[in-house]
Formats: structure tokens, sequence, C-alpha cells
């Protein structure tokens, strides 16, 4: 049964997508907007208009839910992200990703932008997410209750979904690295020693999203795959100056090729 709380929301994408049931939710961070480009007979519904969505309040991320087409899928496609960050609260996406499931998704396509704590990742890389490290160790579980939330995250990358992408991008042509995404809760970028530490752990990346969102999709049972566009290296690995507008503007200059990939990847999914 339907948690209540979804119901405005999903009501409301009901009545303005009549035809649109899709099967794949995307979660587009910086630098992945061009994506929206792709999707064939797009219905656009600001998240204002949606009960529980979040208000973009961060630079680079609009604030609306796209549902269309992609290749071979019907997908609901969400251009902007509530983070941690905002305000203190971790559970911000629970509600939208809740809904899309609740209107057919199984699947969430995650994508952000990342720092890269490898010097073979330099900057326009793009990287495909293999685990995670949560490093604040937070949840958006606080207030489930039963044994549900004592969720496995082995495996939280759907292997299956990674193998497909790798096959996808090298028949592209499109590098794909793999690697370890760290959760840095921010909104301050990390200091070099922060960033040592990471490497140490055995991260890859760092970036401050998606952890949340993929503990939330494995709770609910939703497959997940996710990509990392990686805009600079992490601080004191190299002599950039790391600002939100960098990372605004690197995104934006690899954003055409990054999309046309998750474009490729996510249309061409194979579900069964
Ligand atoms: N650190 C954290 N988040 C980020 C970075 C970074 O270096 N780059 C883009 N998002």
């Amino acid at each position: 049964m339907t948690d209540a709380s979804l119901l405005p929301a999903l009501q409301t994408i009901r009545q303005r997508a009549l035809d649109v049931a899709p099967r794949i939710a995307v979660v587009l961070g910086s630098g992945w907007g061009e994506l929206t480009q792709h999707i064939a007979h797009p219905t656009r519904i600001p998240y204002s208009e949606l009960e529980g969505f979040p208000a973009a309040t961060v630079t680079g991320h609009s604030g609306e839910l796209w549902l269309g087409t992609l290749g071979h899928h019907q997908v609901a496609v969400m251009s902007g992200r509530k983070h941690g960050y905002e305000t203190g609260a971790v559970d911000g996406m629970k509600t939208p990703l809740r809904v899309l499931q609740a209107l057919g998704c199984e699947v969430l396509v995650q994508t952000n932008a990342a720092g890269s704590l490898r010097a073979s990742m330099p900057p326009q890389s793009l990287m495909l997410l293999t685990d995670h490290i949560n490093v604040p160790q937070r949840t958006p579980l606080l207030d489930e209750a039963g044994n549900a939330r004592f969720v496995s995250m082995v495996d939280a990358y759907d292997p299956a979904l990674r193998q497909q992408a790798l096959t996808m991008a090298a028949r592209m042509d499109t590098p794909l690295h793999q690697g370890v995404y760290a959760w840095a809760f921010g909104p301050q970028f990390e200091t070099p020693a922060e960033i040592r530490m990471l490497q140490m752990l055995g991260a890859d990346a760092v970036g401050m999203s998606t952890v949340p969102e993929t503990i939330i999709a494995r709770h609910a049972g939703l497959r997940v795959l996710s990509l990392s566009f990686i805009t600079n290296m992490g601080a004191g690995l190299s002599t950039e100056a790391l600002s939100h507008a960098h990372t605004l503007s690197q995104a934006q200059a690899g954003s055409v090729q990054a999309s046309r990939m998750l474009a490729a990847i996510v249309g061409g999914l194979d579900l069964s």
C-alpha cells in the first residue's frame, strides 16, 4: 500500500504526465543537466508543485521533474537534489525517491560532481561508482522502524547494471573509470589532510551527495547505478583553487559528452 504522504505528488505527476510509466529514475547532479536535452516528449513539473520535493537552493540545480522517454525507456528525471549540507538533514530525498518508486521506478541512476583522489583520473574524467564510504556515518533511515532498516549495503551499486554501463561506454569509446566515492558532508571543501586521509581509506573520489540517496534507494529495494563527473583534483593535489563556481564551470565544460554517454547508458539498460 502506498504511504499517504506520497499521494499528493503522485497524483500531480499522474495528472500531468498521463501516458508516462517510468521504470527508471534519474537524479542529475552538477554537470549532468544536459541529459534533459535527450528526453523525448518531455513533461516538466517544477518541484514547487510536488509536495515533499525539495526547494532548489543551490546554483546549478534547477528543481524540476522531467518525465519522458530516453532510448528504450520511460524515465523520471530529477534535475536538482537536496543535499545534507543545506539544512543538516540527510533525508531530504526520501519522499521524492519513494514517490518515483510508487510511480513504478525500479532503478535509480544517480549522478554527481566529485573531486578526484587519483592522479590517473584528472578533471573531466567520468567515474562509475563501485562502492561508497559514508564518511559522516549519517543515515536517512533514522525514523524507520522494523528490520527492513538494517539494509545490506553490499553491492549497493548493482553489479549487473555497472557491467552494462561499462559495455555501453566502451561501445561509445568513452573512457569510464571505476572507483569508490567518499561522501564528505560539506559545504566546505576538504582540507589537504582530509584528502590524504580519504586516499588512505581507499576512496577514489569525494563529493557532497549521492550516499544518502543510495541508502534510501536500497532500503526501498531500488537497484542503483551511479556516475561521477570529476570537476577537480581533491584539495592539495593540484594548484587549482576550489570553489562552487569552479565546480560548475568544469562541469559545464564536459556536460555535453557526459550527458550523451548517460543518455545512451540509461536508454539502453536491460532491466530483466
Ligand atoms: N570535494 C567535495 N565535493 C566536490 C568536490 C570536491 O573536491 N568537487 C566537486 N564536488
